[in-house]
């Protein structure tokens, strides 16, 4: 590993204006000292069907392929109806199979997510975390970033208006970069 971690962002929105891409495209601007973040896309990964697994389809190989490749993942999860969204689970579930070639075993984690909600997907980061826990990924306790969408978080650039989340994302970063160190391969 490098001294700046590779980190994949996967976000379980599809939509062009997401408010989770904003924030995981503000997070990976102000780490990028510290982390190597990039988006990895998910919209063409097809629904899961155990039929397909002798064979995976070419987008589920390179999904995981480019978590496999990765230091760390970044889970971005829009909240729907308390929980996370059917995208995100469905990608969760292809790169945890076949049998024996999951690649979230021992995997160093963070969870994150933004809603214009009171609660910032706070159930949707529970269900999230009891899935991937549940999988043995190497999910980070604390700090957790449950991100509250307002237009004026945002400077008209797209990074964090507001000094004191500045300073939590520079925190959430330094502990995000120590976990993958400690329980990274
Ligand atoms: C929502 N939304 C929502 N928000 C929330 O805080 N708690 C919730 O339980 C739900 N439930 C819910 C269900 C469904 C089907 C939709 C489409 C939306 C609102 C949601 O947070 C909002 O649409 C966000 O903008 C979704 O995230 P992206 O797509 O902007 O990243």
């Amino acid at each position: 590993m490098s001294d700046r971690p590779k980190v994949a962002i996967i976000i379980g929105s599809l939509r062009a204006n997401s408010v989770n891409r904003r924030l995981a495209q503000a997070i990976a601007r102000q780490a990028a000292p510290k982390l190597d973040m990039h988006i990895v896309e998910i919209d063409q990964v097809p629904l899961y069907n155990q039929d397909l697994e002798a064979d995976l389809p070419a987008p589920v190989r390179d999904l995981k392929a480019a978590l496999a490749a990765a230091d760390g993942v970044l889970v971005m999860t829009p909240e729907y109806n308390r929980g996370m969204p059917g995208v995100l689970k469905n990608v969760i579930d292809w790169a945890s199979r076949p049998p024996g070639q999951s690649i979230w075993r021992g995997k160093p984690v963070a969870i994150a997510g933004s809603s214009p909600g009171a609660l910032g997907t706070g159930a949707a980061q529970v269900d999230a975390r009891n899935v991937l826990t549940a999988i043995d990924a190497a999910v980070m306790g604390m700090p957790q970033i449950y991100f509250v969408h307002r237009e004026e978080h945002f400077t008209s650039e797209g990074d964090f208006a507001d000094p004191k989340f500045r300073d939590y994302v520079d925190a959430w970063t330094d502990k995000f970069t120590a976990w993958i160190g400690k329980v990274g391969g």
